[in-house]
């Protein structure tokens, strides 16, 4: 593979909070990631997390700065080629699961197969499900659905696109603890296969057995860690373990 999963360069985001006020959410971010990287991404809540990962996945156009996904700058793309781009490359797990309430959980997790033609696998379906511990059927409608279980069938369908680059926005916040890392073993999977993974999570635990952590920290990132250990991941949070 010749070009970086994603590369980031001089990233900024301001928000207009009103005609007088703007706010300076990311500033002059720049870092690689490569495929198979299993990068997590923490910070404390309102650091920015989730608009860092909305500008790298060509959600959000960033103030500044340039972001290429396999080597091209999603923000320069006509639609077209931009939603082609998002098929191959971009899946998404949005804290908020971004669902299709009145649609049943097959058809949620089929919807990019559908996008591009693909055929859909049920049985494969089911067997990831199951690996999941997901215990409602999969004709009933998402909207009838604990949030734990919206959660699995967002990220169902973000393995199953088969997407070379997965932006995670705090995938296991509403599962227990068993399944928690069932689903991070999972993605952990996806990178080893050779895509890239981008997880952002409060989970130090889980965090500690990714490749890297990136740590958010006034707009910037405050620390790059390789292999980090939970004592390390704590430190450069600034929290203590004593507490
Ligand atoms: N569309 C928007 N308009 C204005 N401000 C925004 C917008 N989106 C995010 N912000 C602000 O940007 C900052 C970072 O928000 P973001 O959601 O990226 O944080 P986060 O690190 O993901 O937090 P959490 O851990 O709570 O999910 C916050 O102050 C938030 O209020
Ligand atoms: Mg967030």
């Amino acid at each position: 593979m010749t070009h970086s999963a994603l590369s980031v360069s001089h990233l900024s985001k301001d928000f207009q909070i009103d005609q007088h006020k703007t706010i300076s959410v990311l500033k002059d971010i720049s870092f690689e990631a490569q495929y198979g990287e299993f990068i997590s991404i923490l910070g404390i809540s309102g650091s920015g997390k989730s608009t860092l990962l909305k500008c790298m996945s060509s959600l959000l156009i960033p103030s500044s700065g340039a972001i290429c996904i396999n080597g091209v700058n999603p923000y320069k793309l006509r639609n077209s080629q931009l939603a082609k781009l998002r098929r191959n490359h971009i899946a998404f797990i949005f804290q908020s699961y971004n669902l299709l309430p009145a649609l049943p959980v097959l058809e949620n997790i089929a919807l990019p197969l559908r996008l591009s033609h693909r055929p859909v696998p049920v049985a494969t379906i089911r067997n990831l499900l199951s690996q999941m511990k997901f215990q409602a059927d999969i004709h009933a409608f998402v909207k009838h659905l604990s949030g734990g279980e919206q959660q699995k069938v967002a990220i169902a369908r973000a393995i199953l696109s088969d997407s070379s680059i997965v932006f995670a926005d705090e995938p296991t916040g509403a599962l227990d603890s068993g399944s928690r890392q069932v689903i991070f073993t999972l993605l952990k999977q996806l990178a080893q296969k050779g895509k890239c993974v981008l997880m952002v999570t409060h989970d130090i635990e889980l965090a500690s057995q990714t490749d890297r952590a990136l740590i958010l920290k006034d707009g910037q990132i405050a620390h790059d860690i390789d292999s980090p250990s939970p004592d390390v991941l704590y430190q450069a949070l600034g929290i203590s373990t004593f507490d």
